[in-house]
């Protein structure tokens, strides 16, 4: 699997905190109910004794006196039961909650890998590639329709509505899409918004322009010095969602063209969502790119045409 030693070791650390912080707070329950109660921490550190007197009396072989502890023993446990009841506890309610109760914040069950580790490596993976995003300046509140032609403004709307409720409901079954359309049209400006909202919903998302995509892919494959180690095909192709920005813009050469299909088909394979931006028509990416490709976009993704007047421009003239 291709992700940096950092991505584990960090993964480590999470489970580590996640593991004392639900001790920490299972800790904190026990002590309140003490303060309370205090008669039950009372009881049962004596019991600890008593228990301690058995097994010291047994290893003596003393059988004189083990029936008196052993019933006095009994008696104990039974006033615990009693208060636990009265305060409506039992041994459960000290035990510590963790995030993952399938593997206590282990990260594994019986040896094999839990899914909340792999899930928490892929959301580390994407993080870090995320950091260098512009991925906090658009959200769907400051998308306003005024700013399209009156003929385009209720298909824009439309194509808003949709990614409002793409966002909403996003999972593993969720649409690929294709935004197609002149250049400051709000392309990104969705995109981004879909991807914020998305993260907020525990996803892992990778934002990326096709030239940083290339490019990076590029000097892992070629094993370049420098090579970034936090973009791989397996990267690529895991996370939940990929936005892949600008198609088109990158340098053209035959490995731009066949890693942009390997990673989409790989994820199409999958069944994974893929949001593709471009200011590319379908006919033109199809030159560019391959008619193998193009059928793969028309046949999986949803096309979205953006329409109306340079928005960038617009709010540039406006001071
Ligand atoms: N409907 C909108 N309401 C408010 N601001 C918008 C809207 N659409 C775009 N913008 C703003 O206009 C600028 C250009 O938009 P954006 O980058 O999304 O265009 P684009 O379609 O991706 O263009 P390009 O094809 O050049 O990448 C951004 O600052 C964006 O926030
Ligand atoms: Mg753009
Ligand atoms: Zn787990």
């Amino acid at each position: 699997m291709g992700y940096s030693k950092s991505v584990y070791d960090r993964a480590d650390r999470i489970l580590n905190e996640r593991r004392l912080d639900a001790k920490r707070k299972a800790e904190r329950v026990r002590n309140a109910f003490y303060e309370k109660y205090p008669r039950a921490k009372a009881i049962e550190n004596e019991l600890s004794h008593t228990f301690t007197g058995i097994a010291r009396a047994m290893l003596a072989g003393r059988g004189e006196g083990m029936e008196e502890i052993k019933n006095k023993n009994l008696a104990l446990q039974r006033e615990l039961s009693d208060i636990y009841k009265a305060a409506g506890v039992s041994e459960e309610s000290f035990s510590p909650r963790y995030v993952c109760p399938r593997c206590s914040d282990t990260g594994n069950v019986d040896g094999v890998v839990c899914e909340c580790y792999k899930k928490l490596i892929k959301q580390i993976a994407c993080d870090d590639l995320n950091r260098r995003s512009p991925l906090d300046l658009s959200d769907f509140e400051s998308f306003d329709l005024s700013y399209y032609p009156e003929d385009c403004r209720q298909k824009m709307g439309n194509i808003l509505n949709y990614c409002v409720r793409y966002a909403a409901s996003f999972g593993k079954d969720s649409d690929s899409i294709v935004m197609t359309g002149k250049t400051g049209l709000g392309k990104t400006h969705l995109a981004l918004s879909i991807a914020n909202e998305v993260i907020k919903g525990g996803h892992g998302v990778i934002y990326i322009s096709a030239p940083e995509m290339v490019s990076a892919l590029e000097e892992y494959q070629f094993n370049r010095e420098g090579a970034r180690a936090d973009i791989t095909l397996d990267i690529l192709s895991e996370c939940d969602l990929l936005i892949i920005d600008d198609l088109g813009t990158e340098f053209s050469t035959s490995f731009s063209k066949s890693a942009v299909y390997n990673v989409f088909n790989s994820r199409i394979s999958r069944g994974a969502p893929t949001i593709i931006s471009t200011n590319l028509t379908l006919s033109e990416l199809e030159k560019s790119y391959t008619d193998r490709f193009l059928s793969r976009v028309t046949g999986c993704c949803r096309v979205m045409y953006f329409e109306g007047d340079d928005i960038r421009l617009q709010k540039k003239l406006k001071g």
